[in-house]
Order: structure tokens, then C-alpha cells, then sequence
């Protein structure tokens, strides 16, 4: 499984990528509000910082501002996949994006009929949102579970199922037990998978033992 940042914060994001723990990374305008920086270059340090898919949202909900936007971060690298929500006017522009050989993350995506659709404009990511569903009593891996289900069915969808709206390394490992292709984490998911008690405790004997030997190694 691969694993993008979910986050617009360059710092975090360089600690994972010089980590080799990231493959890309996706961002939205919440995000981008909490970054407090203007969009393009937030994404132009970003592309310089990974070279796997790196999501920007449209901010238009209708399809030509939709075209026009997604044209103008296409531009900023090319790695750069334009994110348009699960909307007839967001798949639409979908359609135009690849066709243009532009790489698509169809965003907000909260059922499996919705992902059937955005693979048929062509998706290259779908984002099903688990934290959201969860929010609303629902269980959001039973979509992942779903998607994975019915992309299985038909060999012809290329389309990858990006998990998201992780917020815990629970999210993750079901996520990874289904067989999602990506889950996409705020970089404190992505940092709490490497957390173990026993690991730290361990640690802790060793380097204490160690000590007692009075040795030292090269
Ligand atoms: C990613 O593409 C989504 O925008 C993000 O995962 C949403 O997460 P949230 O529901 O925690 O805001």
C-alpha cells in the first residue's frame, strides 16, 4: 500500500519524505487555510520535496472554473493531480483532465455508486472519506470494503482507491487488510504507526544493558 501525506504543511512533509515514508502527498482548501500560505507555492514546495502524485484542489464547483483552474495547477509541476469533487460537474471535468493527460483525484466521495461513476470519467484516484462516514455513525470501511469489491469485478478500472480521511492507525491497517492502493494520513497517523510501548521499552533495557557492559562498538 502506499502512503501519501494528507497535509499542506512543508515541514511535516519533508520529515516524511527524507524518511522515505511517503509517496506523495494531498491537500484540500482546509488544509490550505490551516498552512496560511498562497496555494501555489505551498504546491511548488511541495513538488520539490516528492516526486509521487501531489493533489490541489479546484475551488470552483462549476466545470469551466473547474477547467480553468485545474489547467493552471496542472502547470506548477508535473506530478501535480488536479482534485475535483464527486459532482456531475466534477466528473465532467474529470473526463476533460484525462483526456488532457492530466492525473485526477476525485474527491468527497462517500458511497460505492459514486466511485463506479468516477471510474467510469476516468479517474486515476478515488477518495473515500472513512473519518467521515465514521462521524456520522456509519462504519467507513465497509465502502473501502465495497469500492475494492466492485473495482475487483471489472479488470478494466484503473482506477486506485485512496483512502482518506484517516484519522487512526486502526483506519490504516483495516485499509491495508481490504486492499485499498493508497490511504493518504495527517502526518501524526503516519508517525503513530511506527509507536510501539514494547518497542520503546525495550529500547530503553537495551541501551541501559549496553552501558553496563562498558563497551563501545567502532
Ligand atoms: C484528503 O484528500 C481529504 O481531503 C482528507 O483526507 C479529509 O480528511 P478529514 O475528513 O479528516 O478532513
Amino acid at each position: 500500500m502506499k502512503f501519501f501525506a494528507d497535509t499542506a504543511d512543508i515541514g511535516e512533509i519533508r520529515e516524511l519524505a527524507e524518511a522515505g515514508l511517503i509517496d506523495g502527498v494531498t491537500t484540500n482548501p482546509s488544509l490550505v487555510l490551516k498552512a496560511n500560505r498562497p496555494y501555489s507555492e505551498i504546491l511548488e514546495d511541495i513538488c520539490k520535496v516528492t516526486s509521487g502524485p501531489v493533489s490541489a484542489e479546484v475551488a470552483s464547483i462549476d466545470v469551466d472554473g473547474m477547467l480553468k483552474e485545474g489547467r493552471y495547477l496542472a502547470k506548477i509541476a508535473e506530478n501535480i493531480v488536479i482534485k475535483v469533487p464527486l459532482t456531475l460537474e466534477g466528473l465532467k471535468a474529470c473526463r476533460t483532465f484525462r483526456e488532457e493527460g492530466t492525473m485526477v483525484n476525485v474527491t468527497l466521495c462517500f458511497s460505492a455508486n459514486q466511485a463506479l461513476m468516477a471510474a467510469k470519467a476516468g479517474a486515476t484516484f478515488i477518495s473515500p472519506f472513512v473519518g467521515r462516514l465514521d462521524d456520522i455513525n456509519l462504519d467507513g470501511m465497509d465502502l473501502i470494503e465495497e469500492i475494492r469489491q466492485i473495482y475487483d469485478n471489472y479488470p478494466g478500472i484503473e482506477t486506485e482507491i485512496l483512502a482518506a480521511s484517516i484519522r487512526t492507525a486502526n483506519h490504516v491497517k483495516q485499509a491495508a487488510l481490504i486492499g485499498a492502493d493508497v490511504c493518504t494520513c495527517p502526518a501524526s497517523v503516519i508517525k503513530g504507526l511506527i509507536k510501539h510501548p514494547l518497542t520503546d521499552k525495550g529500547l530503553a533495557t537495551f541501551v541501559e544493558d549496553w552501558k553496563k557492559t562498558g563497551q563501545t562498538i567502532a
